[in-house]
């Protein structure tokens, strides 16, 4: 047969020439994904009341799930739309510094208008979220987050999988608008910004159905400003499997109470134990009252009751090797209302706390009000280091270590599991090892985002 140049360009279908192309020459003249972040008007109000205006990626809020399996690429055009400048964050995960989107200290916030490419192997699987790391205490307030679920290589035994994200809004009940205050001091010098009107997935009164003993994982993310979610099951029983997308060693039973601070994760298995034609719920206690977050309509049988879970598979790197001897830092807190703070180094300037006051500054780190140009620690990349935290206020705060997770030295030497945003309560003191990371400049904050505006920020030097 006459293999003509003619006779091939009839052949000449894209799937054909495609396998001409090698796979990578041609994901790169693909257009890039984009994803981009824009004022919307949306229906987060219960129907029946004024659309809201959000700022959202994709316009949406929940912005769009972003799903990929353990060791694969993410890539993303970040498109800034918005009024202002801006930055994406991938919280927990373990990736190169220049993709880690804090403006000012990684990379320079994208103009309106600009766009940033960020690319980042999912080396983790688990449970990981995105928001705005440019002024973030409006910009998430305003709806700047969306889910990033990284899959294990093998499904685990579940029969759905939900991932849910929780949020607060501060929001006018009659206009259903948000506060556009974000500078406000009270907010800042107390607990944060609590919002009066509670979401899931921007959803008010999330329904889902479900199957008497079927198994679910739930994945909940709390991308709330400044709420502490209390959480309980009711009609369904589970286990805590992950915390900030790390695999717990051993499944542990959910309490009847149970804490998600600020910017952490939790992945829960639950089977459902309530009735068929009952409904069975996650809640939230809320001023000593259980309300639903999630109800879960229960149908018919589904089988029988399956035996506790194994484990989900470990990720890598997760030991903190040699923690007992490793250097120690301290991060002394203090500040706040009711803290007593005399003064602090501002801007490299001492201020007395008045001063600090009328610049909206309340909180301080090791005697000095945010971000300054000597890290809290420099540390070699690969080696471990320990951090002693005490939180001399009188409010929670919730410590988030970008790029790398830590593990709670406990006070019987042993350790607690690896988290990447650790909640201390007033006067507690808790000393934490983690493992330095890829080299860069790493923020530690507080993830109750005012307080970052107002002082609480400082960085680790991975060197
Ligand atoms: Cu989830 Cu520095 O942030
Ligand atoms: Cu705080």
């Amino acid at each position: 047969m006459n293999n003509t140049r003619r006779e091939f360009l009839k052949l000449g279908s894209s799937a054909a020439i495609g396998a001409l192309i090698p796979s990578g020459l041609l994901a790169s003249a693909q257009s890039p994904v984009t994803l981009t972040a824009l004022p919307a008007n949306v229906q987060l109000a219960p129907t029946g009341y004024p659309k809201t205006e959000i700022w959202g990626f994709d316009g949406t809020t929940p912005g769009t799930l972003i799903r990929v399996k353990q060791g694969e690429t993410v890539r993303r055009r970040f498109v800034n739309n918005l009024p202002e400048a801006s930055s994406v964050h991938w919280h927990g995960l373990r990736l190169e510094n220049a993709m880690d989107g804090v403006a000012g200290l990684t990379q320079e916030a994208v103009p309106p208008g600009e766009s940033f490419d960020y690319a980042f192997n999912a080396k983790d699987a688990g449970t990981f979220w995105y928001h705005a790391h440019t002024n973030s205490v409006e910009q998430v307030a305003r709806g700047l987050y969306g889910p990033l679920i990284v899959d294990e290589p093998e499904a685990p035994d579940v029969d759905s999988d939900e991932v849910l994200i929780l949020d607060d809004w501060a929001m006018n009940p009659e206009t259903a608008q948000l506060d556009p205050d974000f500078t406000s001091r009270h907010d800042r010098s107390h607990a944060g910004r609590r919002g009066n009107y509670v979401t899931t997935n921007g959803e008010p009164y999330a329904e889902r159905r479900a199957a008497r003993n079927q198994r679910i994982r739930l994945r909940l993310i709390n991308a709330a400003n400044a709420r502490i979610f209390q959480l309980g099951l009711d009609g369904l029983e589970g286990w805590i499997m992950a915390l900030d997308g790390m695999p717990l060693a051993q499944p542990e039973p959910v309490a009847k109470v149970f804490l998600l601070a600020p910017g952490q994760r939790m992945d829960l298995f639950v089977d459902v134990t309530a009735q068929s034609g009952k409904t069975a719920h996650l809640f939230r206690v809320d001023d000593d009252e259980a309300l639903s977050q999630v109800a879960f309509a229960v149908g018919d049988e589904a089988g029988s009751r399956r035996v506790p879970p194994p484990p989900l598979p470990e990720n890598p790197d997760m030991d903190v090797p040699g923690y007992e001897q490793a250097p120690l830092f301290d991060l002394h807190m203090e500040g706040g209302a009711m803290g007593g703070l005399q003064s602090a180094l501002f801007n490299g300037k001492r201020m007395s706390f008045r001063q600090l006051v009328d610049v909206n500054q309340f909180w301080s780190f090791n005697g000095t009000v945010g971000l300054t140009d000597a890290p809290l620690a420099a540390v070699v990349s690969g080696r471990t280091a320990r951090v002693k935290i005490r939180n001399d206020t009188a409010f929670p705060h919730a410590m988030h270590l970008h790029g790398m997770h830590m593990r709670e030295v406990l006070k019987d030497g042993g350790l607690g599991p690896l988290r990447d945003t650790v909640l201390l309560f007033g006067d507690d003191t808790r000393e934490f090892a983690f493992v330095a990371g890829k080299p860069g400049k790493w923020i530690f904050h507080c993830h109750m985002l005012g307080h970052t505006a107002s002082g609480m920020a400082t960085w680790i030097d991975v060197t």
